[in-house]
């Protein structure tokens, strides 16, 4: 069974479709009892390896929220570890890289590594949960963007203000770009690696790239995002997600990518102008509503919607992951309203007698 004409695939083509669709970030996670007790039996990166493991929790969101797509269960940083920079989650420290690069030696001691070999377990994950779903929902493969990646690969972990990434930027470009290009690539084959095991669509996380100045993402980082895209297999479409955006759209947009991820710090219709209506938009409530009583859920998904106005090409979801304290069944009822609300919307749109293909 093919996932063409689902929801999700036909939104980021900017086709109609009978409701709009929903999945959201970090969907696979420790809100969820039933992750909480594969996690209990095995670390986050044993999970991550484990492909029955990974396949099943990457299942969960999809039956028991009803999201219209899955998305691998993985995580942008496993792509660090071939690097040899030593990979670790310390228990509520989060990540930790053991030998971070911090100078151009650093950079020109990467090895040379074939991704899609290395991170041969994230393929296959993919290729279970395909046969798995079978046609269900499409499933979305992702990666981390060459400057979130960078990010964690020179800080040595998560940050605040990024002066050791902007330190390496500014007073070594050289060895800047030399690193972004050799993520750049890295990341466009295990993509394409992906999309060859059966990934519908793939989002590229370039989480913290808001942290730059307009001027500093045009001459550092656009140029290698833009051979990320141009490298990754035609036809399947590429979500392009980032936090803290709202002074950089024009720039993302012209970086790449057929889906434009939105953060809540703009209005969903400001962010769409910015972004032009010839490509789609993914977003864009802020996760904290989860934690929200349901009636004011039910005002923010309608606010959403109401911003998008029923125009082809939105993709539901939060404006980032989802926290772990969201409870599951406000979860299950963003789903919900997303679909009961849009289903009312479609009409005004796209006249009662469209045809819209299953
Ligand atoms: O969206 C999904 O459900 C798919 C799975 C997924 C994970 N990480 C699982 C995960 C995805 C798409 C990611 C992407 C990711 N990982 C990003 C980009 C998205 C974003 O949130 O901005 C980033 C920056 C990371 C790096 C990362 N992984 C951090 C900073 C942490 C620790 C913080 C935390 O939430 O604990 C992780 C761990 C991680 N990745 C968890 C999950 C479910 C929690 C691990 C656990 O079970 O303890």
């Amino acid at each position: 069974m093919t996932t063409a004409g689902s929801p999700f695939l036909r939104a980021c083509r900017r086709e109609p479709t009978a409701v709009t669709p929903i999945w959201m970030m970090r969907q696979a996670g420790r809100f969820m009892p039933e992750y909480r007790a594969v996690r209990s039996r095995l670390s986050f990166l044993e999970l991550c390896k484990h492909p029955e493991a990974a396949a099943e929790v990457t299942l969960q969101p999809v039956t028991r929220l009803g999201v219209d797509a899955a998305i691998l269960f993985a995580d942008i940083l496993l792509l660090l570890e071939p690097l040899g920079l030593g990979l670790r989650f310390a228990a509520g420290d989060g990540p930790v890289i053991d030998r971070p690069i911090r100078s151009p030696a650093d950079v020109e001691r990467l090895p040379e590594v074939d991704a899609a070999d290395r991170l041969a377990y994230v393929l296959e994950t993919v290729r279970l949960v395909k046969r798995e779903l079978s046609g269900r929902v499409p499933l979305i493969g992702f990666a981390g963007a060459p400057f979130t990646l960078a990010s964690y690969a020179v800080e040595g972990g998560g940050s605040r203000n990024y002066l050791r990434t902007k330190g390496l930027m500014y007073a070594e470009p050289v060895a800047w770009h030399a690193l972004m290009e050799r993520l750049a690539i890295l990341v466009a084959d295990y993509l394409n690696g992906q999309i060859a095991a059966g990934a519908d669509a793939v989002q590229v996380f370039d989480s913290w790239v808001g942290q730059l100045a307009p001027d500093d993402y045009r001459a550092f980082v656009l140029p290698h995002m833009q051979t990320l895209f141009r490298r990754l297999t035609p036809g399947v479409p590429v979500v392009h997600f980032g936090t803290g955006t709202a002074g950089i759209l024009e720039l993302m947009r012209e970086a790449g990518g057929d889906v434009i991820g939105l953060d809540w710090r703009i209005p969903l219709a400001d962010g769409w102008r910015r972004v032009g209506f010839d490509r789609a938009v993914q977003g864009n409530l802020d996760p904290a509503a989860l934690l929200a009583p349901p009636s004011v859920i039910r005002e923010k998904v309608r606010e959403v919607l109401a911003q998008a106005a029923a125009r082809p090409g939105h993709v539901f979801n939060l404006g980032h992951g989802i926290l772990p304290e969201t409870p599951v069944d406000h979860a299950r009822l963003v789903v919900d309203l997303v679909h009961e609300l849009s289903a009312r919307d479609l009409p005004a749109f796209d006249g009662p007698a469209a045809g819209i293909a299953g």
